[in-house]
C-alpha cells in the first residue's frame, strides 16, 4: 500500500544535547557523514515515499540549506575535477521533495504532527522522527508498510523495552494477532513500571490516516504539560483498527549523547571505506 507523504518532526528544543543544540537543530548533528535527519529521508524514499514535510523551529536555516542545490559549491567541486564529492552533494539536493513548515512554539509531538494537516489532507501519511535510527533490512517503514498491506489500518513501530524504561515511552494494551503484529486496545504515554500495561514501547515510525487531524486538533496537554501524539493515538484506536508491529532491527535514540554515540561507532564500523581503520582504532584502545 503506497504512502506518498512522510511528517518528520524537527522543532523540539533538543535539550538533551545543549550546547549543540543551542544555535542548530539535533536532526542536524552529524553521524560519520551524514545529519541525522538525511538518514531518515532516505529511509521513507526507500519505502517510496516522495513529499517530506519538516516541522521545524527557530533555527531550520541549517535544514533547508541542506536539502538545496548549492550552486557555488557545486561548481568548485566541478572545477576541481571532484566528480565524486559533486554527485554527494547533487544527490542530497534530488533525494526527495522536501517542504517545511514551521511550529509556532514546541508545545510536544502531537502538536508538531498537527502542523502537516494542510500539507497530508485526508491521505495516509508517514511520520519520522529523525531522533530514532534504526538500521534494518528491509528498512524500518518498508517493513510497515507491508503489515499495512496486509491487515489495513494504522501501525506503529513497537520495540520491547525494559521495564524500568517504560516511563520514557508511549506503552500499548493490546494482543498478538501474528508474529510480530499486534492489535492496540489502548496506550499510555510514559507510565510508570507499575502502571504500564506491557514493555511494547512506540518507538518512531507511524502510518497514520489523515482522519488523525481533527482528533490532534482537539487533543488538550497531556504528560509534561505537552500534546502528545499517544493521546491522540489513543482516541484513533476507539473506532479505528491500530496495530503495532515488533519491527526486526536495531534501533538507536540518536537525540540522547550515549545513543548518538554508539550509533556513530556502529555506522562508521559498517562503512567499507572506514570500517576496517576504525576498528583496528578500537581493538588498539581497549586493549
Ligand atoms: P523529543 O521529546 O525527543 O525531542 O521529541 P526534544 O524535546 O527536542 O528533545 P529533548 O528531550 O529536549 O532533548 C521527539 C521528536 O519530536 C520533535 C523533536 O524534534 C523530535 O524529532 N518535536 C518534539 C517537535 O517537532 N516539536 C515539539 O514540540 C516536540
Amino acid at each position: 500500500m503506497a504512502v506518498h507523504k512522510a511528517v518528520v518532526p524537527a522543532a523540539g528544543l533538543g535539550t538533551r544535547f545543549l550546547p549543540a543544540t543551542k544555535a542548530q537543530p539535533k536532526e542536524m548533528l552529524v553521524l560519520v557523514d551524514k545529519p541525522a535527519i538525511q538518514y531518515i529521508v532516505e529511509e521513507g524514499v526507500a519505502a517510496g515515499v516522495r513529499n517530506f514535510l519538516v516541522v521545524t523551529g527557530r533555527n531550520k536555516k541549517s535544514l533547508e540549506d541542506h536539502f538545496d542545490r548549492a550552486p557555488e559549491l557545486e561548481a568548485a567541486l566541478r572545477q576541481k575535477g571532484e566528480w565524486e564529492l559533486l554527485a554527494t552533494v547533487e544527490e542530497t539536493a534530488r533525494l526527495a521533495a522536501v517542504h517545511y513548515v514551521r511550529q509556532p512554539e514546541a508545545r510536544g509531538l502531537g502538536d508538531a504532527v498537527a502542523c502537516a494537516a494542510a500539507f497530508v489532507g485526508d491521505e495516509d501519511f508517514a511520520v519520522l522522527l529523525p531522533d530514532d535510527l534504526i538500521l534494518a533490512d528491509p528498512p524500518c517503514l518498508a517493513q510497515m508498510l507491508a503489515v499495512k498491506e496486509a491487515y489495513g489500518g494504522a501501525v506503529v513501530a513497537l520495540e520491547e523495552v525494559e521495564p524500568a524504561q517504560t516511563q520514557r515511552y508511549g506503552i500499548i494494551r493490546g494482543r498478538e494477532i501474528d508474529r510480530g503484529v499486534w492489535r492496540i486496545d489502548d496506550l499510555v504515554e510514559k507510565p510508570t513500571p507499575a502502571e504500564a500495561p506491557s514493555h511494547l514501547a512506540v518507538v518512531g515510525r507511524y502510518l497514520l490516516p489523515g482522519r488523525l487531524f481533527p482528533i490532534l486538533a482537539a487533543t488538550p496537554p497531556g504528560a509534561g504539560g505537552e500534546i502528545q501524539l499517544t493521546d491522540a493515538l489513543r482516541v484513533l484506536a476507539r473506532d479505528y483498527p491500530l496495530y503495532g508491529y515488533l519491527f526486526t532491527g536495531r534501533r538507536f535514540d540518536v537525540g540522547d549523547k550515549l545513543g548518538f554515540l554508539t550509533a556513530t561507532v556502529e555506522l562508521a564500523l559498517a562503512r567499507p571505506d572506514l570500517g576496517p581503520a576504525f576498528a583496528a582504532y578500537l581493538r588498539r584502545i581497549l586493549l
